[in-house]
Formats: structure tokens, sequence, C-alpha cells
């Protein structure tokens, strides 16, 4: 006769003396393993006379489903006990007690991205982060830049071997952002930029840019002009001027660029605005309709314009920063200088 009972009572009292993993795997393959205890129990059905295979059958299989239950509730019980010592060894970290050493704070660019972000999502903007790696289609192509166009000169970059590049501008995200949310549509997508730069000191080969769109029926460039000024306003807190001359970018028709009234002279001329009175600050225009088009959008339907604001340039300006490269540079010597606002 078949004992099943007592087969069950030593798993359970071997069971009752194993702390380890391994040690509950050697009695997984002695009970269970092929050549397991259980395992042997199975294959012996076929020496079992026909009218006693179903009954046995049925006892070796409730054997064997014990069986597992009780090593499944040891599995679970060990790897309880573990993360209950890892808990218990691990050192806590005490977020209450004063730093020992010097505080930190927040970059430049990072403050000056959050206040601008921050003000175009009171305008009802959407916001993305721009890609810092990019197919090459979106940085370029789907700006009208294609391939042999001059263009592509002023914005050399890494191309990478899996046929992305390093993003040049945040136009590049123009494409994708048109597709995801389509027309009519308010957005803004800061992000990091790289170029193959003559560096000096406002040029620098990784910088920051925020790109917005606006796209909606009957849009032109006295919007443009209108948002624009709202816009700088609210951030510089001063009731400034702006000019366009006209600037060459493929993806807008008119193009533009943008100056406003020089924050630090009101106008008069200094040494910022090289006594022009203005600052260059953000190229802008309409968007092509070809660039519509291949974003998805109707050009027959839609307008809108877009502008490349140069984000490094404008922390600059806010914080009093004379060259561009102390903010890429690590120098805490320099960076502490900077008074954060
Ligand atoms: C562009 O990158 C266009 N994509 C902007 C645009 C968007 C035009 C939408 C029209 C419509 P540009 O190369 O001029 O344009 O760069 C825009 C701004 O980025 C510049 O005004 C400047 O503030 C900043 N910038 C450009 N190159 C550098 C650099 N090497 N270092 C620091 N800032 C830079």
């Amino acid at each position: 006769m078949l004992d099943t009972i007592s087969i069950e009572k030593q798993v359970r009292e071997q069971l009752s003396t194993i702390n380890t993993e391994s040690d509950l795997n050697a009695l997984r393959i002695k009970y269970l393993g092929k050549a397991g205890a259980v395992s042997e129990l199975l294959k012996g059905i076929k020496d079992i006379e026909p009218s006693g295979k179903k009954a046995y059958g049925e006892m070796v299989n409730a054997l064997k489903n014990n069986v597992e239950a009780m090593i499944e509730k040891k599995t679970a019980e060990l790897a309880s006990a573990k993360i209950t010592a890892l808990l218990e060894n691990a050192k806590m970290i005490d977020l209450t007690i004063p730093s020992q050493g010097e505080m930190g704070s927040l970059h430049p660019i990072t403050v000056t991205t959050q206040k601008i972000v921050e003000i175009f999502k009171s305008m009802g903007f959407v916001f993305e982060q721009s890609n810092e790696v990019e197919t090459e289609f979106n940085n370029f192509e789907a700006v009208n830049v294609p391939k042999n166009h001059p263009a592509r000169d002023m914005q050399d970059t890494f191309y990478l071997s899996n046929g992305q590049v390093l993003s040049t501008h945040t136009s590049s995200s123009q494409n994708r952002v048109m597709k995801k949310y389509g027309a009519p549509l308010k957005a803004v997508f800061p992000g990091r930029c790289f170029r193959n730069e003559e560096l000096d000191a406002s040029h620098e080969n990784t910088f920051f840019q925020l790109e917005g769109m606006v796209m909606d029926k009957n849009i032109s460039i006295a919007n443009l002009v209108y948002f624009m000024r709202q816009m700088l306003q609210s951030v510089f807190q001063k009731d400034l001027q702006v000019r366009l001359r006209p600037g060459f970018f493929p993806f807008v028709e008119p193009g533009f660029e943008l100056d406003c009234s020089c924050i630090y002279c009101e106008g008069k001329g200094c040494k910022v605005c090289k006594q022009s009175g203005w600052i260059e600050l953000c190229p802008c225009g309409m968007i092509h309709p070809a660039v519509l088009e291949m974003g998805g959008v109707n050009p027959n339907e839609y307008q809108g314009f877009a502008f490349g604001l140069g984000l490094s340039r404008l922390a600059m300006m806010m914080y009093n920063i004379d060259d561009i490269r102390v903010m890429n540079s690590g120098n805490l010597k320099q960076l502490k200088q900077i008074k954060i606002k």
C-alpha cells in the first residue's frame, strides 16, 4: 500500500530545518526532480493493475500537489525573510540632519527654463521635452532642409552610426509635436542642442533653446509680433519694444530675427547691446506650408508661427553672465558667483 502520508511528513520535517534557497532547491530536486521520489512514484503507475491505476494516480497527484504547495510556501517565507534582513541591516538615511557640507543649487539654465515654461503654461501652451538625439529626418528634412542644402553647413553635428544625429536645434521636434497634437496647437518644447561651433563668449557647442509653435486658423505676422512682445514682457517684467528684421530659415516664410529693446539700458545704448539699443534674441517666422504638410497639418486650413528662443543666452541676460562658457564649465568658483533669484 502506497504511504503518501509518511512522504508528506518527511517533506514537512525537512522543510522546517531549511534556511537557504540552495537547500530548498536540493529538496525540490530530491522529491520533484526527474528522478525525485514523487516523480518515481508517478512513473510506477505502469506496474499497477488496471483496476487500481485510477486510485493510484489520484493519490500520487495529490501528493505531488501537496509537496509543491509546501515548497512554494517555504520559497515565499525565505524571500520575505531576505527582505526583512536587508531592511534591518540597511543604514537608514536621516533627511532631517542639516547638511555638513555645502548646499547645492539649481543651475541658472534650469531656473530660466522653469520660469519660461511656467509663463507659457499660464498662456495655455502644452509642454514637451525636445529630443537630444533625433532622426536625421526630423532634424533636417522635416524642417525643409533636404540633404545637400547649404543650411546644413551652419548646423554641423555628430552623426551616429544608427542614422540619428545629436539635435542641432529644438526645431527638430516640430514634426513629432505636430503629429502628436495636430492643429490647432500652442506648444513649447525646450531642449539641449549640439553644434560644431567656433567657441566664444556667446557660442557653445552645447546649449539650450526653447521652441514654440502656435497654429490656428487666420494666424498672421501681427499675431506673432503681439505674442512675442507679451511673452518677453512677462519674462523680463518690463515694457519692452520688439522689432523684426528679415532672417532666413528654410522652415519659415517669411522668417525674422526678433530683437528686443535692451533690458540693461532700455534702448539708450550700452556695452551689452553694443550701443545699438537692441538685443538679438529670438529668430521666428510663419511656419512654411511644406513643414505643416510634413507634420500632417493642412496648410490651406491652418497657419502658424514658430520661434526658437536661445535659452542659454536668455539665462546669461537674466543672471548677468558675460561668458556662456561659464555655464557648462563645471567651475564651481565661477558658478557660485551667479546669484540665483
Ligand atoms: C535656429 O536654431 C532656428 N531653429 C530657430 C527658429 C525656430 C527660427 C523657429 C525660426 C522658427 P539659430 O541658429 O539662429 O536658429 O539659433 C536660435 C538661437 O539659439 C540663437 O538666437 C541663439 O540665441 C541660440 N544659439 C544658436 N547657436 C548657439 C550657440 N552655439 N551657443 C549658444 N546659443 C546659440
